[in-house]
């Protein structure tokens, strides 16, 4: 793929790396530049790395009717030979596609993509953040640009990629536990529905959900199937449970959980995660009734949730729409959670052996 470099002047662009003492947020800062490329008459075209900018978009423009609009999170670090690493990149471009299947969309060639990210990593270098635990969260999309108020798929798309260096994703980061609400009000995802996709639809359909629970004093909702027997996901994260025989338990993937990349890799990590922290992750059917049981009986000793930006969250309360509360150990970060945070953060930044292929170095081309 010839990808055109539009890219601003040495005066207009960042000039020195990112200060350490930046203050990062989550997903607040941009990069100078966007790759984007335009799908037409089936095939993809036009890439291009231009400076980040509005985009021109039709009124008509069937993602903004009919949200045919799909994303990525995935994140790159900046190891101590300072070359920068993108973790498990090529898993995040296999999910767009899956995504892009359950969306009616069109699929980009998972090499394509690797090669646009790394182009625009390549070119974004001094914005690597620096600090401990920072990275640089990679957002590449998917939309639809048909001018038509038809339903139907579009014909046309856009592919773009952004880049935000950050920080921890909640501002409590891993330094308190999160408090959860089990809602049997709202569901996220049906079979047969979009729930296995990263489809930009979901995020909107969890918002009234969100806003529910910050009202009863929750972070976030833990939500079930739509029969309300068991248990799915978080909004932006799987759920995972460890038990005191040290089994790390994870939700079975299904067609309305989004089979989050963090937790493929916790499941995969068995040797390492026995040894360092005597754990045994397994993928189960959760039933809530259970669940709550088991919290309560004290068998269930920490929870939390994985995903990219926030890597491992702690949970130690849950809240039932009765306001029944649980709470998980004694509320307090868990300390295998942590241990495990801390593993996979270094795993992440080149502390750890990684496994083949999970961490590879963006090539110098510019
Ligand atoms: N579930 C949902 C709904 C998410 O938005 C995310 C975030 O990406 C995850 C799970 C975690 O997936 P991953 O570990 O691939 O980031
Ligand atoms: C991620 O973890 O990468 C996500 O995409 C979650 C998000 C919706 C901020």
């Amino acid at each position: 793929m010839n990808i055109d470099y539009q890219l601003l002047s040495p005066q207009q662009r960042r000039s020195e790396p990112l200060a350490k003492d930046t203050d990062l947020g989550f997903g607040l800062l941009r990069t100078d530049h966007i790759f984007l490329m335009d799908y037409q008459n089936g095939e993809w075209i036009n890439a291009r790395i231009v400076p980040y900018q509005n985009l021109q978009l039709a009124p008509g423009a069937m993602a903004l009717h009919y949200g045919q609009s799909i994303f990525e999170g995935a994140k790159a670090f900046l190891h101590q030979d300072n070359e920068i690493y993108t973790f498990r990149l090529d898993k995040n471009c296999e999910r767009l596609n899956q995504s892009a299947e359950i969306l009616s969309m069109p699929s980009l060639d998972v090499d394509m993509q690797l090669q646009a990210i790394n182009a625009l990593l390549d070119v974004e270098r001094l914005w690597m953040p620096t600090a401990t635990g920072a990275s640089m969260y990679i957002r590449p999309f998917m939309f639809a640009t048909d001018d038509s108020l038809s339903v139907k798929p579009s014909n046309s798309y856009t592919f773009a990629v952004m880049l935000s260096p950050s920080g921890a994703y909640y501002a409590k980061g891993m330094s308190k536990s999160l408090k959860l609400l089990i809602t049997q009000q709202y569901h996220r995802a049906v079979s047969g529905g979009t729930g296995a996709a990263k489809a930009a639809g979901n995020y909107a359909a969890s918002l009234r959900a969100q806003q529910h629970a910050s009202s009863v004093g929750a972070d976030q909702v833990l939500y079930l199937d739509a029969s309300n027997q068991y248990l799915e996901e978080v909004g932006a994260m799987n759920h995972f449970h460890i038990t005191r025989s040290g089994e790390l338990v994870i939700p079975e993937f299904t067609d309305t959980i989004l089979k989050s990349i963090t937790s493929q890799s916790i499941l995969s990590l068995t040797n390492e995660l026995k040894s360092l922290l005597d754990l045994t992750p397994v993928q189960k059917k959760i039933s809530i009734k259970q669940f709550l049981a088991d919290v309560q009986s004290g068998e269930i000793t920490e929870a939390g949730g994985f995903g990219t930006a926030a890597v491992t969250a702690s949970v130690g309360h849950y809240i039932l729409d009765n306001g029944e509360h649980y709470t998980v150990g004694n509320g307090e970060i868990g300390e295998k959670t942590q241990k495990l945070c801390q593993y996979y953060s270094e795993l992440q930044q080149g502390k750890q052996a990684a496994p083949n292929n999970w961490l590879v170095r963006v090539e110098r081309i510019n």
